[in-house]
């Protein structure tokens, strides 16, 4: 296996999960894979910008983190631009802030890399759900990976179970829980929790958006929703195609009342494929006990897939986390051979 040089645009809760992990499973990633790697540059707009094309010392930027204070060691006066072009990385592992409007800046970095003869791998649901085709087609065109699992269910392996085991199936219907936050709140206002407060631990536990209103709001499902359906089910569904309501509107009382009919309140996204047509939602939904999805708790995820071979095909796993996301950039990483 290449040993790759790795660069982080973008130092928060999952970037130092996944140098978390590395440090961690350094031996067992030698061993297993043959995985070996330097991490060669890291900026952040809070911590600045680091690179040795040798290799960082990775528990020297930990510690600095951790005592929150800027990078020390190897510091630049870069920007991520230049960091993405001057550095002798071969994959770029974007993970800044998710933004569902423009997608930027994470759209520029993905194109500089790849435009820079680098992979890009993210878990950053911009550039994903407004331009996958794009930087697909130009990573595709460079003979690079344009790899984006944490997008979706953060390292629960939706996405490459539809490219990989469930390939020759066509995907014609999916259906599940996509956000981690608002499964989190239902879950603890379950338990009597207030709104207020379960959102409050959900942002503790890194699992809330920067501006956890995309949360809340649907929108996070709607990017999500609109990945599944242009990656997996192959159309070109656009965001604003995708009606869209959050939980912002379930009280306390809805959820006494679903619980006195033996059901519960669940944020649904909803994608179905009609020949050419497609029709995608995301709501929240009063579903029975019975129902597959009435299980599935706290930060939890679930899709169903329903294909024309296999009839339905679930996964349920983490859907958001600094140690589950980080995994889904260690595993992309790992499939760039
Ligand atoms: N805010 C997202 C969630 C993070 O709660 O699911 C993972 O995409």
């Amino acid at each position: 296996m290449i040993k790759h040089k790795i660069a982080l645009i973008g130092f928060g809760t999952v970037g130092q999960g996944f140098i978390e992990i590395l440090l961690e499973k350094n031996f067992f990633l030698k061993n297993q894979y043959g995985f070996e790697f330097d991490v060669v540059g890291i900026s952040d707009i809070a911590y600045g910008t680091v690179y040795n094309p040798d290799g960082l010392d990775l528990s020297e930027i930990l510690e600095d983190i951790c005592i929150g204070r800027s990078f020390t060691q190897d510091s630049r006066s870069w920007q991520a631009l230049d960091l993405i072009k001057y550095s002798n990385a071969t994959v770029l592992c974007e993970m800044t802030y998710t933004n569902l409007k423009t997608g930027e800046p994470a759209i520029s970095h993905c194109k500089a890399a790849l435009n820079n003869g680098k992979h890009v791998v993210t878990c950053n649901k911009g550039p994903a759900a407004l331009a996958y085709s794009e930087l697909k087609t130009l990573a595709d065109s460079k003979g690079l990976r344009f790899l984006i699992e944490g997008t979706v269910m953060s390292g629960t392996p939706l996405l490459n179970m539809a490219d990989g085991p469930l390939s020759g199936c066509e995907i014609i219907a999916a259906q599940g829980i996509l956000n981690g936050t608002t499964n989190y709140i239902l879950t603890r206002m379950e338990a009597g929790l207030t709104y207020e407060n379960a959102l409050k631990e959900a942002q503790g536990l890194g699992y809330a958006e920067a501006d956890p209103s995309g949360d809340v709001e649907g929108y996070d499902t709607r990017g999500k929703v609109t990945i599944i359906a242009n990656v997996v089910m192959g159309t070109s569904l656009k965001l604003e195609e995708v009606a869209c309501n959050g939980i912002t509107g379930i009280t306390h009382n809805d959820i006494e009342q679903a619980s006195l009919e033996g059901c519960k309140w669940k944020l649904i996204g909803t994608i179905k494929k009609n020949g050419n047509t497609i029709i995608a939602s995301v709501s929240p939904e009063k579903i029975p006990l019975s129902h597959p999805l009435a299980g599935v708790m706290g930060a939890m995820n679930a899709v169903t897939f329903t294909t024309d071979l296999l009839g339905d095909v679930s996964i349920m796993g983490p859907g958001a986390g600094r140690k589950e996301t980080g995994f889904s950039i260690l595993n992309d990483i790992l499939r760039i051979k």
